[in-house]
């Protein structure tokens, strides 16, 4: 198959420097924005789009293997109004999305997590429904189809918790418009459907991390001391939200003692990511750089380990 499709319609979001994005340029129009999370198998997002070609969609999604799927189908279709995102959609939502600008979201069978030890992967928590009343517009509305009664229960009460949304009674006799992959497969095995709408009546701050320019400029410095460098393996940081461990170092053989890279994990308020930073000797010092390849938002903490890592490297304690 020829694939020159691929990369037209996903946004690689950690390329990008300005955030919120401005989806009137991606688009080339004004249209309303409709967001689908987890859109799985696309049949949803594709349908939906070849039958509203008046409406913007994007579809946000954690599987790799869902949003390669995904773009062969828009190709096909030959359709210019969705856009496709791998990432987590409670960090997408919040950094990706000015407040006041979706019109509709969509959630189709999203996974429940039914227990304990899981609950922090569940969608709807209370930080994202404050999220959710950032960015959608006034009587914007969140569409969720569930097969499990108590998830739709729980995730009812946590809308009217927040204080900013009117909410539908759960309804049973609800049939989605264009059949999911997972509804098919719960029809199957004769479960019932749970069908909720909360609409947006009211406001919450949002706390962005990412919000505006978002460039990260290299370290320079004169020297490295090479086994202060070496000794950064496991070393912790943490400052307020500001988070980050250096797990392991690695040397370059085919240069050694003259280019390294330190595997880094960090951590901004819950929202974990793992990178590279690149140190490497050039003709007037040395780089302390984010790594292209293994690539990250420069949230607070990768900044700050870029910065820390390069003051550490420069001290001679
Ligand atoms: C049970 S499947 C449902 C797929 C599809 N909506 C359907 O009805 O067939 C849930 C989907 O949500 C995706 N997902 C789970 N957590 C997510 C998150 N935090 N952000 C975006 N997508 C997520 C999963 O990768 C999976 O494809």
């Amino acid at each position: 198959m020829n694939h020159s499709f691929l990369g037209k319609y996903q946004i690689y979001t950690k390329d990008l420097t300005y955030f919120p994005l401005d989806w009137s340029t991606i688009f080339s129009n004004n249209n309303k924005l409709i967001v689908e999370i987890g859109f799985g198998g696309g049949e949803f997002l594709i349908g939906l789009a070849k039958k509203h070609p008046e409406y913007n969609f994007i579809g946000i999604e954690t599987s790799l293997t869902s949003c390669y799927k995904i773009q062969k189908k828009i190709h096909v279709n030959n359709l210019s109004n969705i856009r496709i995102i791998l990432e987590d959609a409670r960090f997408a939502i919040r950094e990706f999305f000015f407040d006041d600008s979706i019109y509709k979201i969509i959630v189709n069978f999203p996974c429940p997590w039914p227990k304990k030890k899981h609950s922090k992967k569940r969608l709807f928590s209370e930080d994202f429904i404050d999220t959710l009343s950032g960015v959608l517009e006034t009587n914007g509305e969140v569409f969720l189809t569930t097969d499990v009664k108590l998830y739709a229960e729980e995730v009812r009460e946590n809308f009217l918790n927040n204080g900013c949304f009117e909410v539908t009674p759960l309804k049973t006799d609800f049939e989605i418009p264009i059949k999911t992959r997972y509804e098919a497969k719960w029809e199957a095995q004769g479960r019932s459907e749970f069908f909720l709408i909360s609409r947006k009546k009211c406001k919450k701050p949002i706390r962005r991390l990412l919000e505006g320019e978002n460039t990260l400029s290299h370290k320079k410095i004169k020297t490295v001391n090479l086994s202060k460098l070496k000794s950064l393996q496991n070393f912790k940081y943490k400052q307020e939200e500001k988070v980050f461990f250096i797990s392991d170092i690695y040397s370059n053989c085919n240069s050694p003692e003259t280019n390294y890279l330190l595997k880094v994990f960090s951590d901004d308020a819950g929202f974990s990511q793992s990178f590279l930073v690149d140190v490497s000797k050039r003709h007037d010092g040395w780089i302390i750089k984010l790594d292209d390849i293994a690539k990250a938002y420069r949230t607070p903490a990768v900044k700050e380990a870029i910065n820390k890592i390069a003051e550490e490297l420069e001290s001679n304690g």
